[in-house]
């Protein structure tokens, strides 16, 4: 994995001249950031050695080096999900070969289902927790002290200094921002109306199919995380309405312009 994860970056770094300070992984529906993007160098996944490659529709694959509010950057538009069957070490691969790259700090984004009763469907969440209810954990296994310790602290998985940066943005640009708990789950499924209300019980406020791998491996690697959620869905009783991958992209597209001020702001 090792040797695999310094190949690939090995690979990368010979075709790009600025190395990226900023990692971007855009999630569902999330991909318009990447026109704002003043792109110097892109690649399909397939293209790259040892990358997984996406297998969902509205999932397009690609790495763009490139510069981002005069930042240099390096996005993952789409990303490699649980449910796909890939696992853990493929679906963080890509955080570790962008820490080899020379990130200093990763943004994520995603869509996800709220069990906060007071969210609306459009809403922003900061992310600033999580709870970890895939079936496994991605730094189970072996551990590669060169990237981090075996047990890593997760008392600050979200930094709390980008999360008091992106509030002060937000209200500068009258742009509505939630704070809360993301639950991470396997999907595929959506959840009944019972697992919602268990999500809701144990203290989350959204539920999404992603975002808690790529983060844990950022905190193994001393990476500061910041991560929003896009509210595309509710599961909160009385609100809960039949939904589709479709819907949540429609809706997650539709929150694009206020998320991308965000994030452009916040790289500033
Ligand atoms: N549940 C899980 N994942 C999701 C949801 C949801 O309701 N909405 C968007 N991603």
């Amino acid at each position: 994995m090792l040797e695999k994860i310094r190949q690939t970056t090995e690979f990368l770094l010979d075709k790009i001249t600025n190395k990226p300070e900023i990692g971007i992984i855009l999630g569902t529906g999330l991909g318009g950031l990447t026109t704002e993007i003043e792109s110097e160098f892109e690649i399909a996944y397939e293209k790259i050695p040892d990358f997984p490659v996406s297998t969902v529709k509205g999932h397009s694959g690609k790495l763009i080096f490139g510069k981002l509010s005069g930042r240099n950057i390096v996005a993952m538009q789409g990303r490699f999900h649980y449910y796909e069957g890939y696992d853990m070490k493929e679906v963080t691969f890509p955080v570790r070969v962008m820490k080899l790259l020379g990130i200093e700090k990763i943004i994520i984004s995603n869509a996800s289902g709220a069990v906060n009763p007071d969210y609306n469907i459009g809403d922003l969440m900061i992310i600033t927790d999580h709870i970890n209810m895939f079936p496994e954990n991605p730094l189970r296994g072996k551990n590669y002290e060169e990237f981090g310790p075996r047990f890593p602290d997760m008392s600050e998985t979200y930094s709390k200094k980008l999360i008091l940066k992106a509030e002060k943005i937000a209200a500068d640009n009258n742009i509505d921002v939630r704070k809360g708990i993301y639950a991470g789950l396997s999907g595929p499924t959506f959840e009944t109306p019972a697992e919602y209300n268990f999500f809701r019980i144990i203290g989350s406020d959204t539920v999404g199919m992603s975002t808690v791998p790529e983060a844990i491996v950022a905190r193994h690697m001393k990476i500061p995380v910041f991560a929003v959620s896009v509210i595309t869905d509710s599961g909160a009783p009385g609100k809960i309405v039949e939904i589709s991958h479709e819907e949540v992209q429609a809706i997650a597209r539709n929150a694009e312009p206020k998320l991308t001020k965000l994030i452009k702001e916040l790289i500033k």
